[in-house]
């Protein structure tokens, strides 16, 4: 089947890399980790290879302005923010929660791409997002502007394409470096990543099971969701693909306090992997994603294979707005002497 057109975006392919350092203190499978946090710089992460697909589409209906939503911190709006500016689109934001005075993250960046900022209280945006990405829209068409309304997370059976097209980056780099890992691991939001790499990898690497790790919601909400974007893919483009041949496998105990929160012993990996690794993970999603990955490894549920490979989303913009807890305790910090200056 032809893949739908596709503005190229991201800087592809991202690399394949072990993670021998930590792998070896943990004395387990060697851990590999897919950066797709370096598909881009300010629009970095998985939305980028969804948008590619999205954004095509958005330009082939003749539209001017990008509309769509997700919480204050939405690491999908912030890679719409920018990327809308990168083409010359408007881009309006529809945001979950109180604005801030002191906006950080992703809604400072959103905010400095030029992005106009919608803001409703959790309450609202849960009973009547709909409604509102409509008024937002309608809005546009009344100061003369077309819209395309994305859903959250580019999550639909269009932004599906980003991580087919993915599996098969990911599927060509196994193949590369000699690996045949079981288990491949990812964050799961609006469930659309969870869905291209089930489909693809089941396709192009078919000795591998994609787990999702819940970032929100549980498993079941996780099946229905993944089935719905894939359904719409197959109906969409004409697939053949028999979705209920797709194991949709989702991990959620690792949801922690909530959407958006995350436990200590969550901080204490994004710690860890910082430190032993260089490697930056977010508290909403890649921090709770590698902290399950870690916690079934160490209970012997993913170790059938000398190699196990974690897809890095990105997010890294979130850690900022929560830096509180992340150092931890007795964390040392430097302070200013008096000396020679610094150029
Ligand atoms: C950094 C990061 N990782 C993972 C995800 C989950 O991806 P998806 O929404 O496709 O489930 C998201 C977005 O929700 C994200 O921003």
């Amino acid at each position: 089947m032809r893949a739908p057109p596709r503005v190229a975006l991201a800087r592809l392919p991202t690399p394949l890399q072990p993670l021998d350092r930590l792998s070896a203190e943990l004395g387990g499978p060697r851990i590999w980790v897919k950066r797709d946090d370096l598909t881009e710089s300010g629009a970095c992460g998985n939305k980028i290879r969804k948008l590619e697909f999205v954004i095509a589409e958005a330009l082939a209906q003749g539209c001017d302005t990008l509309v769509t939503c997700g919480g204050l911190q939405s690491n999908h709006c912030r890679a719409t923010a920018l990327l809308g500016a990168r083409l010359g689109l408007a881009v309006e934001l529809v945001l979950r929660g109180a604005p801030s005075p002191d906006p950080d993250g992703n809604l400072f960046l959103d905010l400095l791409a030029g992005a106009t900022v919608h803001t409703f209280a959790a309450s609202r945006y849960q009973r009547e997002l709909p409604a509102l990405l409509d008024a937002c829209a309608q809005a546009v068409r009344v100061r003369g502007g077309k819209p395309y309304v994305i859903p959250t997370g580019a999550s639909d059976g269009i932004g599906v394409w980003g991580y087919l097209q993915a599996s098969e980056e990911l599927a060509a780099d196994l193949r590369a470096v000699g690996i045949h890992p079981r288990h491949v691991i990812v964050a799961t939001g609006s469930g659309g990543t969870q869905a291209g790499l089930t489909a693809g990898l089941h396709l192009h690497a078919p000795q591998t099971l994609v787990h999702g790790v819940a970032v929100c919601d549980d498993a079941a909400w996780f099946r229905d969701k993944v089935r719905a974007d894939l359904l719409h893919w197959k109906q969409r483009y004409g697939s053949s693909l028999d979705l209920d041949a797709l194991r949709i496998d989702t991990l959620d105990a690792y949801v922690g306090p909530g959407y958006g929160h995350a436990d200590e012993a969550t901080h204490q990996t994004i710690r860890r992997v910082a430190r032993v690794e260089g490697l930056l993970l977010d508290p909403v999603y890649t921090g709770k994603a590698f902290h399950g990955m870690l916690e079934e490894l160490g209970a012997g549920r993913l170790a059938e294979a000398d190699d196990i490979v974690f897809v890095h989303t990105g997010g890294m913009f979130g850690m900022f707005a929560q830096r509180a807890g992340l150092l931890g305790t007795g964390h040392a910090t430097a302070t200013a002497t008096s000396g020679p200056s610094q150029r």
